[in-house]
């Protein structure tokens, strides 16, 4: 009779389950029904009674909110937990990283079942990191690896040296840059890149020049103000001020007299504010150089409808909050998330297993088949 009465309840639970597999769109709100996810698998679990969030609380803790992925990926995130019925708190530490310790310590206080972090400084939390291992809090890194830790068990990313690639692939395909030198062609480039506390950035820097030192070295591309390394090029906390600054002063000094024809920003906010510095300096239509980006904001999407940014890389935040979901359920049960890489992500201290989605460039070709028919924003959204 107890058995039945288990297998009966077991059964009422998937039921209710399947019942609110909600998924969310990329405003974070819960959408009734599944959104198509450009392709994500639905790997977590929800289906099976005995993983259920509830009772279990997750911490989030997110870096800022000056940057619209970052409110998209805590609701993505957000919504997808309360869905499996898990309690969440969800934190922002608006680029401070003394506010992240303290959220994060206070998530530790309150005992939460798992940590989800993407840092503001990466190699910054270790102290806290290690209170929430003593106190047998798994910690999920997320979109930033937690550098120089033991407690962290998983990390979900998208491949971030893959994200450099793409973009400097796209800027040799765009500037015919193979053919170039053959036609007696050059181009003016100036390179804004991520934070120095963020691995991603370093790997992006290496994606980037792997594919374009060849050019700088032939002359087919010239950095005029010659900082190309990724010491000369980060900028700290991803500032899209910062950004604009540089750019404002590269423009009235090293391209006084001659155009920047390529801007390769690591970043869709490094691309605002050198859409700023350039419209400030009387750039046009008519000499409006390259401007890459990544992450494929709103904002970002709609300068590429009007040809103020030429690309962005498209990290659909819906695909990452799921695969951390995932790696959320396997933690706080005991079971095996999907990962696909267990080599490359070592933060110094051990080699934490990933799961990386992989980063799509987006122009003005082919946004409407990936970001409006993939059901990330929506023609209206990207038309006001
Ligand atoms: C990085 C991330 C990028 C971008 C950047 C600034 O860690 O990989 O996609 O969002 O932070 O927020």
């Amino acid at each position: 009779m107890k058995k039945l009465l288990s297998i009966v309840l077991a059964l009422v639970m998937v039921l209710a389950l399947v019942a609110c597999g909600n998924t969310t769109n990329n405003n974070g709100t819960v959408d009734n029904g599944t959104v198509d996810n450009g392709g994500a698998s639905s790997n977590d679990g929800s289906s099976d009674a005995e993983q259920t969030g509830a009772g279990k609380t997750v911490g989030i803790a997110m870096p800022t909110q000056s940057s619209e992925r970052w409110i998209n990926d805590g609701a993505n995130m957000k919504a997808q937990l309360e869905a499996l019925g898990y309690e969440v708190v969800l934190q922002y530490a608006e680029d401070d990283v003394q506010m992240q310790v303290s959220q994060i310590e206070n998530m530790v206080a309150q005992m939460v079942d798992c940590l989800v972090i993407a840092a503001v400084d990466s190699g910054a939390l270790t102290a806290v990191e290690a209170q929430a291992k003593a106190a047998g809090i798994p910690i999920i890194a997320y979109d930033r690896l937690l550098m120089d830790t033991d407690a962290v068990s998983y990390y979900a990313s998208f491949d971030n040296k893959g994200v450099g690639t793409a973009i400097a692939n796209y800027i040799v395909e765009a500037k015919d840059l193979e053919n170039a030198e053959a036609n007696g062609e050059s181009y003016t480039i100036e390179f804004f890149m991520g934070s120095p506390d963020d691995n991603n950035a370093v790997l992006l820097h290496q994606g980037i020049m792997e594919v374009l030192q060849p050019y700088l070295d032939s002359g087919v591309l010239v950095c005029k103000t010659g900082r190309t390394s990724f010491d000369e090029t980060c900028i700290l906390r991803w500032s899209q001020e910062t950004a604009q600054q540089w750019c404002e002063n590269y423009l009235s000094g090293f391209y006084a007299d001659e155009d920047l024809d390529i801007v390769c920003s690591a970043f869709d906010g490094f691309a605002y504010g050198c859409r700023s510095a350039l419209e400030a300096a009387g750039y046009t239509d008519a000499n409006w150089p390259l401007i890459t980006g990544q992450d494929a904001e709103l904002m970002a999407v709609k300068n590429i409808i009007s040809g103020k940014q030429t690309m962005s890389i498209y990290k659909d935040t819906r695909l990452l909050a799921e695969k951390c979901v995932t790696m959320v359920n396997a933690v706080i049960n005991g079971t095996e998330p999907e990962i696909n890489d267990t080599t490359t992500y070592d933060n110094n201290v051990l080699v934490v297993p990933s799961y990386l989605c992989t980063p799509v460039a987006v122009d003005a070709g082919n946004y409407e088949e990936l970001l409006i028919d993939g059901g990330y924003y929506t023609a209206e959204q990207l038309a006001e």
